[in-house]
C-alpha cells in the first residue's frame, strides 16, 4: 500500500537519501482539502512550515487557497521574494530587530499579517510602524490549551482593547491553534477535545465581532481536526499543514467513518534510502540516519519493497538499521527502500530539494527554499 510506481531503475538513479514527492498523490491531497473548505464555505490558508517550498505554496494558492501561513519572519521573507502574498505569520514577533524586518516586509507586501499575544508585541510593532508612517493587519493569538503562544481567553478582550488603541494596528480577528488535540487517535475523543478548547475562542471572537465588524478572521485547525472544526460556524479559515505531505503520525488517526486519515490523505512525501551494508544475518544498514530523518513522532514506515514487513530504526547520524521478522527476507545490498517519515516538517528541513515523481518517471525538482528559515 502507498508505494510509488517509479521504477526500481529510476529509484536507483537518484542519489539517496532523498525526498520524493508523488505529484499525483500530492495533487489529490491539495484538492481534497480545498474541496472540504470550499464546500463548507470557508477559506484555506495552508501552513507552509510543513513543506518549506515556495513552488508548492504557489500550487496551494492555484488550487484555491486564499494565502498561506508561516511560522517565522524569515519564512515570510523567502515567500515574498518568491512573489507570494497574503501571508499570515502564526507566531508572535518579540524583538526590535525582528520587528524591523517585519515592518520592512510589510512595505514590500502590505497584505502580510502577524499574530499578537502580549502588550510587549503591541508596543514594539506599533512603534516601528508609526516611525515609518505605516500600518498592518494583525490577529489576536488566543491560547486554546496548547500553552505555547497566545493570550489566555480570559485576557483576550483586554489585549484586543490595547490593539484597538493603536491606530497603526488593524485588528482583523483571532488565531486559535489547538496543536495538542491534532493527534488524538480516537475520532470522538478528538472531536470532543477540539470543540471543548475552541469554545472559549469562539466566545472571544463573537464578542469582538459584535463591536468590530472588521474582525472577520478566525484562523484555526490542523490536519487532525479540520473536518471536526468545520462544524464550528465561526471558524473562517483552516491553517492545515501536514495534509499535503502526510506522515505516519497522521496516517493512522481515526476518522468519522472509523477509517483512517491516511485513506483520504495519502503520503505524498517519501524518503528513499539505500542498503549500503549487508554483512549481518539479522539486519542491514541503510544510508538514512539522524541527519536525514528527524527523530520525532515514532518510527518511519517502510512501504517499499511492498509487503516486506521491514522495520527501520536510527543507527547514528548517517545510517539506519533495517530488520525483518523473517531475516531471510532482508533486502540485498543496493536495494532502495521507500519510507514514510514519522514527522514530515522537521525532516523536510534537512533537505535542499524534492524530486518530483509523476507515474513511473521523475520529472524535475522543487527547491526547499525555506529550509533553515527558522528566524
Ligand atoms: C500555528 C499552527 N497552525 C497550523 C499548523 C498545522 O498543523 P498540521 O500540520 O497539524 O496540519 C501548525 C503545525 O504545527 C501550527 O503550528
Amino acid at each position: 500500500m502507498y508505494q510509488m510506481i517509479i521504477t526500481e531503475k529510476v529509484k536507483r538513479d537518484l542519489e539517496t537519501p532523498c525526498l520524493v514527492l508523488d505529484l499525483d498523490v500530492l495533487e489529490g491531497n491539495l484538492h481534497k482539502m480545498q474541496a472540504a473548505a470550499t464546500h463548507a464555505g470557508r477559506n484555506l490558508r495552508p501552513h507552509v512550515k510543513t513543506h518549506k517550498c515556495s513552488a508548492l505554496a504557489r500550487r496551494q494558492i492555484e488550487a484555491g487557497a486564499i494565502g498561506v501561513c508561516v511560522a517565522k519572519v524569515s519564512e515570510a521573507e523567502a515567500l515574498v521574494k518568491a512573489g507570494i502574498d497574503n501571508i499570515l505569520i502564526t507566531g508572535p514577533v518579540a524583538t526590535p530587530g525582528k520587528v524591523e524586518r517585519l515592518v520592512n516586509l510589510v512595505a514590500a507586501a502590505p497584505s502580510l499579517m502577524v499574530v499578537i499575544d502580549h502588550p510587549g508585541n503591541i508596543a514594539l510593532l506599533d512603534g516601528a510602524l508609526r516611525a515609518r508612517g505605516m500600518s498592518m493587519d494583525v490577529l489576536l493569538d488566543v491560547d486554546v490549551g496548547l500553552h505555547r503562544t497566545g493570550v489566555r481567553p480570559s485576557d483576550a478582550l483586554a489585549l484586543a482593547g490595547q490593539i484597538l488603541s493603536r491606530p497603526n494596528l488593524r485588528l482583523r480577528g483571532i488565531q486559535a491553534y489547538a496543536g495538542q488535540v491534532q493527534h488524538i487517535h480516537a475520532y470522538d475523543g478528538r472531536k470532543h477535545a477540539s470543540h471543548e478548547c475552541l469554545r472559549d475562542a469562539v466566545q472571544v471572537f463573537c464578542d469582538l465581532r459584535a463591536t468590530l465588524p472588521t474582525c472577520t478572521i478566525f484562523s484555526a485547525s490542523g490536519t487532525g481536526t479540520f473536518d471536526i472544526d468545520l462544524a464550528v460556524p465561526e471558524v473562517s479559515e483552516l491553517q492545515v499543514g501536514s495534509y499535503v505531505c502526510m506522515d505516519t503520525e497522521y496516517l493512522e488517526i481515526e476518522t468519522a467513518d472509523a477509517g483512517s486519515r491516511g485513506a483520504a490523505f495519502e503520503p505524498a512525501l517519501r524518503l528513499l534510502t539505500t542498503v549500503v551494508s549487508a554483512n549481518h544475518e539479522d539486519f542491514v544498514t541503510v544510508d538514512a540516519g539522524l541527519k536525514s530523518l528527524y527523530k520525532d513522532g515514532g518510527k518511519p514506515r517502510v512501504i517499499a519493497p511492498a509487503d516486506s514487513a521491514l522495520a527501520y530504526d536510527w543507527f547514528g547520524d548517517e545510517y539506519g538499521r533495517v530488520t525483518c521478522p523473517d531475516p531471510s527476507a532482508l533486502p540485498r545490498l543496493g536495494t532502495v527502500l521507500e519510507l514514510v517519515t514519522s514527522h514530515c516538517d522537521p525532516t523536510v528541513n534537512l533537505f535542499d530539494r524534492y524530486f518530483l515523481a509523476r507515474g513511473e518517471r521523475v520529472t524535475g525538482t522543487w527547491p526547499i527554499d525555506l529550509r533553515g528559515c527558522s528566524q
